[in-house]
């Protein structure tokens, strides 16, 4: 059978995906927002052979631990079933960017290896199949499918929870200045962290109030506000990290460093510059600015973190093939 390898980036999310309504399926509690990032991606090449006579699977920047080797597993099996076929597969894979940093690498992942696994099996899934397919794998690996900026529907059940394109990368040139925080905190995974969710008394307050955030990113989107989307996507970080550390037990992603350069954000824009973070599950921040601020913010962050701590990325397609294989 053939060799496909595909292409996809990570994601920042605007308005944040943290709970599930349910959790083998995958389905978030409310509907959420994202950005596919140009800068950190992941490269995978499937293959399916009668050669093989188990699943051999491989990340080239750093070794996948036994859990993760069976969540890949687990995916090659909704594969398999889904194109009826019994065969046994080889994967490679290789993040642009070190694992080790704190970025998650499952969105990328898991929306490389369901578009390459998935045409490499022989099926032909339509865009809104792959995405629902990506959902199993990671819930944030749904939105790093299609292309720019793009909305995961909340839904009530498999059919009905899935991603699609709000507007194509050249909509608007905002970037995203991700800074690389050193971490030295203890990791806990999204999975496992998110599961806890509800037991913020802060819960209630935020599933109330998550459908009107929504529609003032999207309204923001559409105006292509900045000044008001920067303070939506804020608060909505702001919140999400209030209710990861106050659920029970706590979930602290943050380093100094971290609320370093949220203050450091602050203190711009009280300099007049339009520029916002947000912070997903991990110390890195997302500097949010328009793209004639870019320059200007890297020589400021300069005088604390080295230019390889900084990664600009421009918005970006979602998943897609290239001829480049890994093996
Ligand atoms: C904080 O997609 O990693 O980044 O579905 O359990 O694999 P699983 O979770 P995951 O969660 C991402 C959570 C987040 C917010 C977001 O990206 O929306």
């Amino acid at each position: 059978m053939n060799k496909i390898t595909a292409m996809a980036p990570a994601n920042i999310a605007f308005i944040k995906y943290w709970g599930k309504q349910n959790e083998n399926l995958r389905l978030p509690v409310n509907s959420s927002i994202s950005m596919n990032l140009s800068g950190v991606y992941t490269n995978t090449t499937v293959e399916f052979s009668h050669e093989f006579k188990s699943d051999e699977i491989k990340c080239l920047d750093k070794n996948f631990n036994h859990s993760e080797k069976i969540r890949i597993i687990q995916h090659l099996d909704r594969i398999r079933k889904l194109a009826k076929i019994n065969l046994s597969a080889r994967v490679v894979t290789r993040n642009n960017f070190p694992r080790s940093v704190g970025i998650a690498s499952s969105a990328s992942g898991f929306a490389a290896l369901t578009l390459a696994g998935s045409i490499a099996a022989g099926l032909n899934l339509s865009p809104k199949e792959l995405t629902i397919l990506a959902r199993l794998g990671s819930g944030s690996a749904c939105r790093s499918i299609p292309d720019g900026f793009v909305e995961w529907l909340a839904g009530n059940d498999s059919e009905s929870s899935y991603a699609y394109s709000l507007y194509d990368k050249n909509y608007w040139d905002i970037c995203d200045l991700l800074v690389l925080v050193s971490s030295k905190a203890k990791h806990v995974s999204t999975t496992g962290g998110m599961e806890k969710a509800a037991t913020s008394p802060l819960w209630p307050n935020r599933t109330a109030q998550i459908p009107t955030r929504i529609s003032q990113i999207k309204l923001a989107l559409k105006d292509k506000n900045f000044s008001f989307f920067g303070e939506v996507l804020e608060e909505e970080c702001l919140e999400m990290h209030a209710v990861m550390q106050s659920q029970n037990p706590p979930l602290n992603y943050w380093t100094d460093e971290t609320k370093m350069i949220m203050q450091m954000v602050g203190g711009w824009r009280r300099d007049g510059i339009a520029v916002y973070f947000t912070i997903d599950a991990g110390p890195n921040v997302h500097i949010i600015l328009e793209k004639s601020n870019v320059e200007l913010i890297k020589n400021k962050l300069r005088e604390k973190f080295s230019p390889d701590q900084m990664i600009v990325n421009n918005p970006a397609d979602g998943a897609h093939l290239i001829s480049e294989s890994l093996f």
